[in-house]
């Protein structure tokens, strides 16, 4: 079977940018479960599908023609990276993901992803529903208030609006309604290594990734 490095953990955990770099530090390659979510989200919201239209939202989620560019993501042939970073399409995202046939959907698509050499992972349910033979599950964590500082300064830094007091409130409401769900709910599994990043800079995360892969 392929090598899967499954990363999960909360919003603005640093999951992203820590699952690239160890994608890239060992040739693998890299599955950002979060932006299929979103566009998801995106896409319905286009085609004037309600985001709580279970039915209507899995079928958008099953034909969803997305390509994926590096750092380029492109829905039916548009380029969206930046417009699935938004505050907007994030809620949504986190409100699709709730739907069991919406996650049904979407399985099989993330799954293609395991190919040779390997596959880093990032997500909420990378080793307890999608990958769950991974033979490396991180959970990556930050504290509330460090993960609100860093969305901020992402939005800021890319020109958006952005209220520190909005965004905690945000991302608190999106961790307790992704804990809370029934399915596929976000949890720190027992075969999980827990990375806590409150106090860790990039290089040193990736770093600790990269010495359990080789252990
Ligand atoms: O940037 P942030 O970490 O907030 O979000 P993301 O990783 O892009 O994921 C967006 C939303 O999709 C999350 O708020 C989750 O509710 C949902 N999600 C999920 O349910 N399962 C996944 N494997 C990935 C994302």
């Amino acid at each position: 079977a392929v090598p899967v490095i499954a990363i999960d953990g909360p919003s603005a955990s640093g999951k992203g940018t820590i699952a690239q770099r160890v994608a890239d530090a060992l040739g693998f390659h890299y599955l950002d479960s979060g932006a299929l979510y979103r566009l998801t989200a995106l896409a319905a919201s286009r085609q004037g599908i309600h985001w709580d239209d279970e039915h209507g939202v899995a079928a958008v989620a099953h034909a969803l023609d997305v390509r994926f560019a590096g750092e380029h993501i492109y829905l039916a042939g548009d380029d969206v990276s930046h417009m699935i970073r938004s505050e907007t399409i994030g809620v949504g995202a986190s409100q699709v993901a709730a739907l069991p046939l919406v996650r049904a959907a979407l399985l099989e698509r993330q799954r293609a992803f395991a190919q040779a050499p390997g596959l880093v992972a990032d997500g909420r349910d990378m080793g307890s529903v999608v990958f769950p033979q991974a033979p490396l599950k991180v959970f990556l964590t930050a504290t509330a208030e460090v993960r609100a500082e860093r969305r901020y300064k992402q939005l800021i830094g890319r020109g958006e609006n952005a209220d520190l007091a909005a965004i905690t409130a945000d991302l608190e409401a999106r961790d307790a309604r992704d804990r809370a769900r029934s399915v596929a709910p976000l949890r720190q599994l027992p075969d999980a290594h827990l990375l806590e990043t409150s106090a860790l800079g990039i290089e040193a995360a990736v770093g600790q990734v990269l010495q359990w892969w080789h252990a």
